[in-house]
């Protein structure tokens, strides 16, 4: 008999679900087998009234059909949010996500400069609503020291604003990791795939457009101070895939987009790589435990068998090419549990 693990309401704290035909073809790759995702507002345009937040839970909930999953509504962070805006909205949202201004996909109407004066009315009514504020924490600096760059920003504004819950998300390096610690409002996400590589796996040796992501993957000494939190299942630090789809045209392309879907293959791989440093027991607090303490959030039920039996990952799902394409994985999923 293969050896099975059971996850109990698996959450992934930061998703990227798309709009219209790539909705329709990847939701059900994170609605079966999470109970709920934090939602990426970065649509076009992104997702910044109470209107476009019901709009996209409708049409995110007709693309997932009968599946049991949550999305966890976010919306776009504009330094112009007052407090009665964000009171209206409140019970819609679990998160506000602020980019700074073309940083990544899809952020252009994001923050330009970081003048906490500038930002104090928002962030201000955010603390007193008890709403979350995730960041993408990079500056325009160079590329492998842009998120290191970004600590001292966090720093500040975990300061300033001592009651606000700041999510530093998808971290890369060793500096992110250390700050966690020294200052009580900061929380972090983390990916599978940069607990896995380094940018010598995106472009040591032929380059492999899909792991290009942002931040980009770093050095083996980050990838390490990552993991360590990871296995410990650190209670500051919560699974979110920041799985990016997009179709394979975008990514095999002369100006690659920034990227990596894992979400069909997320929680076995990372059974895998729990298993792999014996720290199994540890999974279950950061694919869900974590999460539901910092977030508040109580997930649908959900159980999910996985096996020990190897999985050969599709070349793509609907033109979208996941991590591990062609590739055998140690995990299957065996079923999937409501209630
Ligand atoms: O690699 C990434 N892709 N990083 C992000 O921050 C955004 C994402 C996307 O939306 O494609
Ligand atoms: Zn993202």
């Amino acid at each position: 008999m293969p050896s099975t693990v059971i996850l109990d309401n698996p959450l992934d704290m930061h998703l990227h679900l798309r709009d219209g035909e790539m909705l329709q073809h990847i939701a059900e790759e994170s609605a079966h087998t999470f109970s709920g995702a934090v939602v990426m507002p970065n649509l076009v345009p992104p997702v910044s009234s109470k209107e476009d937040v019901i709009a996209y839970r409708t049409r995110i909930m007709e693309a997932i059909g009968n599946e049991t999953f949550e999305p966890y509504m976010t919306l776009f962070f504009k330094p112009g949010y007052d407090k009665a805006f964000l009171e209206s909205v409140r019970d819609r949202i679990h998160a506000i996500k602020l980019y700074p201004a073309g940083i990544t996909t899809n952020s252009e109407g994001g923050v330009s400069g970081f003048n906490v004066e500038e930002l104090r009315p928002a962030l201000e009514a955010m603390s007193a609503l008890n709403i979350p504020l995730c960041i993408h924490g990079e500056t325009n600096g160079f590329v492998m020291d842009r998120e290191a760059e970004f600590v001292s920003i966090y720093e500040t504004l975990a300061e300033a604003f001592p009651s606000l819950k700041i999510i530093m998300e998808h971290i890369t390096t060793k500096e992110s990791v250390a700050a966690l610690d020294r200052f009580e409002n900061l929380y972090a996400t983390i990916t599978l795939h940069h607990l896995i590589i380094t940018l010598d796996d995106v472009a040591g040796g032929m380059l492999q457009p899909h792991l290009f992501c942002k931040p980009i993957a770093k050095r083996p000494e980050d990838k390490e101070a990552l993991l360590e939190v990871a296995l410990d299942a650190h209670p500051k630090v919560m699974f979110g895939s920041d799985s990016a789809p997009h179709p394979r045209h975008a990514k095999e392309a002369c100006g690659c987009a920034a990227g990596v879907f894992t979400a069909p293959i997320a929680l076995q791989v990372l059974t895998e790589l729990f298993e792999k440093h014996g720290r199994l027991e540890n999974l279950q607090n950061f694919i869900s435990g974590n999460a539901r303490k910092i977030y508040g959030i109580i997930p649908p039920a959900k159980k999910v068998i996985l096996e020990k039996k190897p999985f050969k990952v599709p070349g793509d799902y609907n033109g979208v090419v996941p991590m591990f394409a062609g590739e055998e994985i140690a995990y299957s999923v065996k079923g999937v549990t409501h209630g």
